[in-house]
């Protein structure tokens, strides 16, 4: 029986393996992870992560052929095929800091591998990381000399709140290997456990610098199409032109396509972000400041686009925001995950708090805690001075009870079921609702009596 390891139990790691484990019942797959409460959480029925289909997933190869554990080294040992799918955040400190990525805990993994591996072993990065860590990451393996490796690239397109029906029908599945023949044989290996579902045309082998480098510029150029519609967003607020009718126009040309049109309040997602300022780090320490500063505007317009919204909402609610109750409905990133990294909700938080805002938060998925460590995190104050301005709800109709605004931050479909009649009864006069994802009925918002603001939209 083959058997896989995966260093980093996350949202990569652990639906990724269940799905393997899951589609191949003849390999062994256990993930690994120093957090052992994590582990716990992937043992029990509250799984840590929030992902449509994935407890059904877990529940059936759990104890079978999916295993959960701490022991790291012994996972190690066992396992003939290791996937890295550790985090690797931008680094805050330090030489990049603000744009690099932090390959500290990739790094510790590689060095744990090396140091207790004792049979041949295939290395899998898995993690989103900076062109050339493959190489690097073979240096580190084979200077411990103990046994042989080869370190391939398998980056993972997976999208959060989809990440069982991506990994079920994947666009691609993208493998980067050394071309001599130990490299193509790992790659053959890896390419032979995804093709127990995915078909063959579909498992894409490159060099690994070409898939270190995809990985990079698919979330660059996903990033840069919502960078680009939510820049459109604002020639419509000023021209009268409706932004869902002008992406509608556009994507309906098939060089285009519809996918990633959705104008918003800004992309948020542990990644995008990430990957783009990793990507112009890349581009300013090889010389080339202009392509740097290219990619570089899809995040500078997405940070202003977060800053317009705050900014419409303090300008409709006749400049000032002091002691007046704002609802924020949705604190994800988007909507089907409980994640909360870089989403546009915590910036919203953080300038509302600034400004003295009541903020009354409600999402369906996120834990209470994170929304406190959330908003610690970006608020120069004690948390018992931001829980004088904050309150989490445990409902959408308690939040928007006697608010003076609304304002959404994530597309969750149980705000399209809001009874709004019901809560602009109570709410007060001018009652606005500043829709930051377009999800909501504006005609009928404005019929009831509501001052509506969307993205993209003539007032
Ligand atoms: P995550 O933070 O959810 O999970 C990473 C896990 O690795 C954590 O549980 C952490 O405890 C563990 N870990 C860190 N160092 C370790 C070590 N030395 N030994 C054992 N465990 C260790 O991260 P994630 O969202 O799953 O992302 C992982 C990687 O995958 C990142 O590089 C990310 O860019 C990439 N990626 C993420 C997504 C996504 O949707 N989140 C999609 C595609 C790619
Ligand atoms: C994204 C990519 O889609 C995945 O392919 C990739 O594997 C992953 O990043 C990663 O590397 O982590 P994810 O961040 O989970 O996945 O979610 P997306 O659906 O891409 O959404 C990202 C952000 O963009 C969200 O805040 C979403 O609301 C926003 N978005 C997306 C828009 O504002 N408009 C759109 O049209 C699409």
């Amino acid at each position: 029986m083959v058997k896989i390891a995966c260093i980093g139990a996350g949202y990569v790691g652990g639906p990724t393996m269940a799905m393997i484990a899951y589609k191949c019942p003849d390999i062994r797959v256990t993930v690994l992870d120093i957090s052992s409460s994590r582990i716990a959480a992937w043992n029990s029925n509250n799984l840590p992560i929030y992902e449509p289909g994935l407890m059904e997933i877990v529940e059936q190869v759990r104890g079978k052929n999916l295993f959960f554990s701490d022991q790291v080294d012994q996972g190690i040992q066992e396992a003939d095929i290791i996937f890295v799918a550790v985090n690797t955040p931008t680094k805050k400190l330090g030489l990049g800091a603000g744009r690099a990525a932090d390959l500290t805990f990739w790094e510790l993994a590689a060095r744990r591998i090396a140091s207790v591996a004792t049979t041949p072993k295939i290395v899998v990065e898995k993690s989103t990381v900076p062109i050339k860590t493959a190489e690097a990451i073979s240096s580190v393996l084979h200077a411990a000399g103990k046994t042989s490796f080869s370190v391939l690239s398998n980056p993972e397109f997976l999208a959060e709140g989809t990440a069982i029906t991506d990994l079920t029908m994947p666009d691609r599945v993208l493998i980067g290997g050394t071309m001599d023949e130990k490299g193509i044989k790992a790659a053959q290996a890896l390419a032979s456990v995804y093709a127990h579902w995915v078909p063959r045309e579909r498992i894409l082998t490159t060099n690994v610098w070409s898939s270190e480098l995809s990985k990079l510029v698919a979330n660059s150029f996903l990033a840069q199409r919502v960078s680009s519609i939510n820049a459109v967003s604002a020639i419509c607020e000023k021209s009268g032109a409706d932004v869902d009718e002008v992406a509608r126009a556009v994507g309906m040309d098939s060089r285009i396509g519809p996918k990633f049109l959705k104008a918003s309040v800004g992309f948020g997602g542990s990644c995008f972000q990430k990957d783009i300022l990793n990507l112009v780090y890349l581009c300013e320490s090889m010389g080339l400041a202009d392509v740097a500063e290219y990619f570089h505007w899809v995040v500078k317009m997405n940070d202003l686009q977060k800053q317009k919204f705050v900014e419409r909402i303090i300008h409709g609610l006749f400049n000032t925001v002091t002691s007046k109750k704002i609802a924020l409905l949705g604190f994800a990133f988007k909507k089907d995950t409980g994640d909360t990294r870089e989403s546009a909700a915590i910036e919203i938080c953080r300038r509302l708090i600034e400004e003295k805002a009541q903020i009354a938060i409600y999402d369906p998925k996120v834990e209470h805690e994170q929304i406190w460590s959330d908003l610690s995190s970006v608020c120069p104050v004690e948390l018992v001075e931001i829980q004088k301005l904050v309150t989490i709800c445990s409902s959408a109709l308690e939040a928007c009870s006697n608010a003076h605004a609304i304002a959404v931050a994530t597309e969750w479909d149980e705000f399209k079921m809001i009874d709004f009649e019901k809560v602009y009864e109570t709410m007060s006069k001018p009652s606005f609702i500043f829709d930051g994802r377009n999800v909501l009925d504006h005609a009928a918002l404005r019929k009831i009596g509501f001052v509506v603001y969307a993205i993209g939209k003539p007032l």
